[in-house]
C-alpha cells in the first residue's frame, strides 16, 4: 500500500500460490503474475476465484521471468515478487528454465538477468520490493540475499530499504534438534527495496 495506489499495475514474476495478486485485488490495484510452472499458475487461479467489489484487472501467465517481452518497457508501477533461494527449495521435478534447480553462481547468472528485466519494465521513480534469504553449504554461510540484492543495484536500482524478517518455525530447525552444532540457525530473511531512479 506504501508504494502504489489503486489502479496501478503491480508485476510478481515469480507467483507461486499467487499470493501478491489476492492482495493486489484485494486493494484494488490491477496485477500480472507471472510462473514457469503450470501448477503454479493453476494454483493460482484458483486462488484467486473470489468475487470482490472492485473491478481490477488480473492475469497470470505461463512464463519466464529472465524474459517478460510480452511487458512493454516502463509499463509496471510496482514489483513485488519472492524468487526461489537458489537451489534449497525445488518448485518442479525438472523443469526447464525453472532457476530453482540452479547451484549458487548459476541462480546469480540467472538473477541477474531477472534484475535487468525488472528493470526494464518499471516505471521510472517506482519501487521494485523482492523476499531473499542467506543458505548455508557444508555448514558455510552463503549469502544469497546480499548477492541476489547486488546484482539489482547492478542493474541501476537504488537501494531504499533493508527489512529484516524473522522467520519462525524454521523447516530445517527440527532436523538440527538435538544435534551437536557449532553454528546458529539462519532465522530470517530480507526485504529489499529498491527504487528505479531516472539517471543510473
Ligand atoms: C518462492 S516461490 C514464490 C512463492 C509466492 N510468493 C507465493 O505466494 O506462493 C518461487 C516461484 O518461482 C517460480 N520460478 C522458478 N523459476 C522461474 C522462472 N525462471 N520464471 C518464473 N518463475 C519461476 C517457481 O515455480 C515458484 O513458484
Amino acid at each position: 500500500m506504501r508504494y502504489t495506489n489503486e489502479n496501478d499495475w503491480v508485476l510478481d514474476q515469480f507467483l507461486g500460490s499467487g499470493t501478491t495478486l489476492i492482495e493486489a485485488k484485494l486493494l484494488n490495484r490491477n496485477a500480472i503474475g507471472v510462473d514457469i510452472n503450470p501448477n503454479s499458475i493453476k494454483l493460482s487461479n484458483q486462488n484467486l476465484n473470489f468475487e470482490f467489489r472492485n473491478g481490477s484487472k488480473i492475469f497470470t501467465k505461463l512464463d519466464n521471468a529472465k524474459n517478460l517481452s510480452f511487458i512493454k518497457n516502463e509499463s509496471i508501477d510496482m514489483i513485488c515478487t519472492h524468487p526461489p533461494y537458489a537451489d534449497i527449495i525445488r518448485y518442479s521435478t525438472s523443469l526447464k528454465e525453472d532457476i530453482s534447480h540452479l547451484a549458487y553462481n548459476e541462480f546469480l547468472e540467472a538473477m541477474k538477468d531477472v534484475a535487468e528485466e525488472a528493470f526494464r519494465v518499471l516505471k521510472c521513480g517506482k519501487i521494485c520490493a523482492f523476499m531473499m534469504g542467506d543458505i548455508r553449504e557444508h555448514s558455510y554461510v552463503r549469502p544469497l540475499g546480499m548477492d541476489s540484492m547486488q546484482l539489482f543495484i547492478n542493474a541501476g536500482f537504488r537501494l531504499r530499504e533493508i527489512i529484516i524478517k524473522e522467520q519462525h518455525n524454521c523447516r530445517s530447525a527440527d532436523y538440527w534438534k538435538g544435534k551437536q552444532v557449532n553454528f546458529l540457525m539462519l532465522a530470517h530473511e530480507y526485504i529489499f527495496i529498491l527504487e528505479k531512479i531516472s539517471v543510473r
